[in-house]
This record gives structure tokens, C-alpha cells and sequence, in this order.
């Protein structure tokens, strides 16, 4: 393998299960490469990659989704309102899950794919009969609105492997609008649109027992879970999507 190869594939993070086409432009009179580029495509988690792994472009994706399934009344100025704010530019964290540019948006689809799977594995292929394909779509593409506007691009300093201080691009989360956390999209969305009741307690408890609000001998969220099992279901895929798929 080429020394420049070697190191976009290093670069681009590309492990067993990606096709990838790369693309080198060299200069044979002076023996250097003067651009390289990877179009990636992995098999196994259907990531499409087109530059590096922190710049991972779910838009598209999330588009395809929202456009195919949700036709509620509001959905189009909540769309509208996601594209003016750093909705699809913003960090799903800061330095946990995906906390890298476009991670609130690559979170919110792969979510999506492990809510219908789980929805699949409990009802069957019919299982839009008990949740709708449209509400679905909602819980999951917008269960984290919450963060919109919440991480600014900042600077920290960190030792290197010399011991030698050095500046490094972090995120730091400032909050404009206090108001907790699923209960939060619950509240941005609803000022779009309607939510069902199973729609609004799959959002609002979605963190399930890492939700601030629970407390020790706070039985609440079993309530939630017995009456509204989509929920529970919901939680777990958000859990999948954070500790499973995106962990590389
Ligand atoms: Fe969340
Ligand atoms: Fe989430």
C-alpha cells in the first residue's frame, strides 16, 4: 500500500466491511501526492462516508425519512426551523456519543433504524398497525431537538504525549432555553405541532432511568412503560444507537 494511502485510510477511519474508491492524484516529478479523497460506503452499519469520520453527512438520510413519513400539519415550519438552526451542523454531545460535527443528526437516524427494528422484533412486520410509520419517524428524528443551539465550538488545553500543553477544538454546551431535556422537545415540538400522547411520553422519557427526574423510590417511569410499552422500546433504541453503534 502506498505511504499516502495508508495514511487517508488511517484518516478516514475504514475498517473490514467498507467498499471504499480512492482517489490519489500524484506527482511523478516531484514524488508527491497532491490530493487524495475517499468516497466510503460500509456494508455492515449502511454508513455512507464521504470525508472523515467527525464530518459524516446524515442529512440526506434524515431528509429521506422525514420526507417519507411525516405529513402532520407544523412539520413543514419544524422543518424549516431545523435547517435555520445547527440542528444538522451540531455535536450530539461533548465528549461523549458522537460528539463530533453532524453527530445530533447521524444520532437521530440511527435511532431511527433501531426503533424500527425493535418495533419490527415486538409487533411483527405489520407493526405500524400498533405505531404508526409517521410517528415513529417523529419520536426518533426529533426526540433530541433539545439540543438544538446548545454546543458551542470552544478550545481546551490537553498534554500531549510529551507532557507539552497543547490548545485543542472542543465543544462546550451553553444552554439559552433551561428547560430539562425530553420534556424540552416536547415542548419545541409541540409549538409546531401536535403530539400524540404515545408520541409525547416515547420523547419525554426517553432518557428512562438516566433522566434527571428520577429519583430513588420515583416508580413514575414503570407507570410510563406498563401503559406506554413504545416507550420502552423507544429508550432502548436511543440506548442501541449511543452505546452500540456509535462508538468507533
Ligand atoms: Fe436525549
Ligand atoms: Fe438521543
Amino acid at each position: 500500500m502506498h505511504n499516502s494511502t495508508a495514511i487517508a485510510v488511517d484518516k478516514y477511519n475504514i475498517c473490514v466491511g467498507d467498499i471504499s474508491f480512492i482517489i490519489i492524484i500524484y506527482n511523478k516529478i516531484s514524488k508527491k501526492v497532491l490530493f487524495y479523497d475517499i468516497l466510503c460506503y460500509n456494508i455492515k452499519k449502511g454508513r455512507k462516508m464521504s470525508q472523515t469520520n467527525e464530518e459524516i453527512d446524515y442529512k440526506d438520510e434524515f431528509l429521506e425519512i422525514f420526507y417519507d413519513n411525516i405529513e402532520r400539519d407544523g412539520s413543514d415550519k419544524l422543518l424549516e426551523w431545523l435547517e435555520r438552526s445547527d440542528f444538522f451542523t451540531a455535536p450530539a454531545s461533548t465528549n461523549r456519543h458522537s460528539a463530533f460535527k453532524g453527530g445530533l443528526c447521524m444520532h437521530s437516524v440511527l435511532v431511527y433504524k433501531r426503533f424500527v427494528k425493535l418495533l419490527e422484533n415486538e409487533y411483527g412486520k405489520t407493526w405500524e398497525k400498533q405505531f404508526s410509520k409517521e410517528s415513529a419517524a417523529i419520536v426518533a428524528l426529533l426526540h433530541d431537538v433539545c439540543k438544538v443551539d446548545c454546543y458551542q465550538e470552544s478550545f481546551k488545553n490537553v498534554k500531549d504525549e510529551n507532557g507539552v500543553w497543547q490548545k485543542v477544538p472542543c465543544y462546550k454546551f451553553e444552554e439559552a432555553l433551561p428547560y430539562g431535556h425530553g420534556e424540552k422537545s416536547v415542548y419545541i415540538i409541540s409549538s409546531f405541532m401536535k403530539l400524540s400522547r404515545e408520541e409525547s411520553m416515547a420523547i419525554n422519557w426517553h432518557m428512562g432511568n438516566a433522566d434527571s427526574r428520577v429519583k430513588g423510590g420515583f416508580y413514575g417511569l414503570s407507570s410510563v412503560f406498563y401503559a406506554f410499552p413504545t416507550a420502552l422500546l423507544f429508550h432502548i433504541a436511543d440506548m442501541q444507537a449511543t452505546f452500540l453503534d456509535e462508538t468507533s
